[in-house]
């Protein structure tokens, strides 16, 4: 296969969030975190990957993978310890870590909410309150304000299908609840809060005459399809599994979006059964698919799909998130090529990627998963906090480096 160029000026990134990386954070997941049998080795975010304190040399890293872009999250329990009451110190401190990007020339893309909320939230019933709403966009508005000069690509809320599917009706991120019309509420609640946030960062950044901004949301979005695509029941589970995990936010905030990012995991092929989590559908495994040290099915061909997907809305999009668990670093080589070919064969049938961020830079505190699972292009020791580069970190440079894949790249197999 020959070489495939992506477009000049196409973003090469990490992408990465607060609390799975940062350490010493107090929110509703470390509440979380602390109650037995919610996360899956029995740990907790701690230190995390101490970033921090480290932000300089890991910045560095990114820089050296001769990256483009960096996406990082602020945390909100930070900014806003008590409710009401912002925390100057800790928005200096982020002021530091956005300096440092620009330092090393990497354009930040900054996430306003990644899972975490401040526990303070929690005695309103998080996202079923409206007023966690409204106290969501004042503090998005106050971080904007302060570094709305600098950024100019905000993601105001990441995988809003995951948290709210998750934490209402699922009951495995906080708060744990199987309560479907909290969750509906919460869904409602979500929207609000990223369209009264998109609205008003434009607006302030009219106000301040700053040019405009990319305001987004990061889309947690999945190939749904039907195990067998003659049978209309098949057919039905994969549009209700695409309906409640794909559509209802990208078809709720369509008028309140830039451009669209898409964090891409997971292909599912389903059939109509009755029961089970979702009510109509099972899924079954795609044939031949290699696993991640999750067990997760890993098929590129998806966000080739994807991405085509929601080339129909006619914006920009970014690919915020892809890659997988895999502490060895056999399978991810492969994976970041084949999802980069996937990228490019979506841009030549017309869609418009802009960029692709790989999740993630470090090995991270991986939600339910703990410090079990490793995303990282960079490992971390936690007990030592020393950084080791994994050879996909070296791979990803050679793209990013070269805006190619290169024919020999393209030949490695799973
Ligand atoms: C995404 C999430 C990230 C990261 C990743 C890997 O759903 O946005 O925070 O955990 O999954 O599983």
């Amino acid at each position: 296969m020959a070489e495939q160029r992506f477009p000049t000026g196409f973003l090469w990134g990490v992408a990465t969030s607060s609390h799975q990386i940062e350490g010493g954070n107090h929110n509703n997941w470390t509440v979380w975190e602390r109650q037995p049998g919610h996360i899956l080795d029995g740990s907790a975010s701690g230190k995390a990957a101490d970033f921090w304190h480290r932000y300089k040399d890991d910045i560095k890293s990114a820089a050296d993978m001769h990256l483009g872009a960096f996406r990082l999250s602020i945390e909100w329990s930070r900014i806003e310890p008590i409710e009401g009451e912002y925390d100057q110190i800790a928005l200096d401190h982020y002021g530091k870590i956005l300096a440092e990007l620009e330092k090393h020339k990497l354009k930040p893309f900054v996430t306003l909410h990644h899972f975490t909320l401040p526990e303070w939230t929690t005695k309103y019933g998080a996202w079923t309150s409206r007023h966690v709403a409204e106290k969501f966009v004042k503090y998005a508005l106050k971080v904007v304000g302060e570094f709305g000069d600098k950024v100019d690509n905000w993601i105001t809320i990441n995988e809003p299908s995951v948290e709210i599917g998750l934490g209402y009706a699922v009951g495995t991120f906080p708060p744990g609840r199987n309560d479907i019309p909290g969750f509906l509420k919460a869904r409602r609640n979500v929207v609000h809060a990223h369209r009264e946030a998109y609205t008003q960062i434009h607006g302030l950044y009219e106000a301040k005459g700053w040019a405009k901004p990319q305001v987004s949301i990061a889309h947690h979005l999945t190939y749904a399809t039907a195990r067998n695509p003659k049978n209309p029941l098949d057919r039905l589970a994969a549009w209700v599994y695409d309906q409640l995990n794909n559509a209802y936010f990208l078809e709720h905030t369509r008028l309140y979006a830039d451009c669209i990012g898409v964090n891409y995991y997971f292909y599912r092929r389903l059939y109509f059964h009755l029961g089970g989590p979702l009510m109509v559908m099972a899924e079954t495994q795609v044939p031949r698919a290699p696993t991640s040290d999750l067990g997760w099915q890993v098929v590129p061909e998806g966000l080739f799909r994807v991405l085509n997907r929601v080339a129909a809305y006619n914006l920009p999009i970014y690919v915020t998130e892809n890659g997988l668990a895999d502490a060895d670093d056999d399978l991810r080589p492969w994976s970041i090529v084949q999802h980069a070919q996937s990228v490019h064969r979506a841009i030549a049938a017309g869609a418009d990627v802009r960029g692709y961020f790989h999740w993630t830079l470090l090995d991270t505190f991986e939600w339910e998963n703990g410090y079990s699972a490793r995303y990282g292009l960079v490992a971390v020791d936690f007990k030592t906090q020393k950084r080791t580069p994994r050879p996909s970190a070296k791979l990803f440079a050679d793209i990013a480096t070269h805006n190619a894949l290169t024919a020999k790249m393209l030949e490695r197999k799973p």
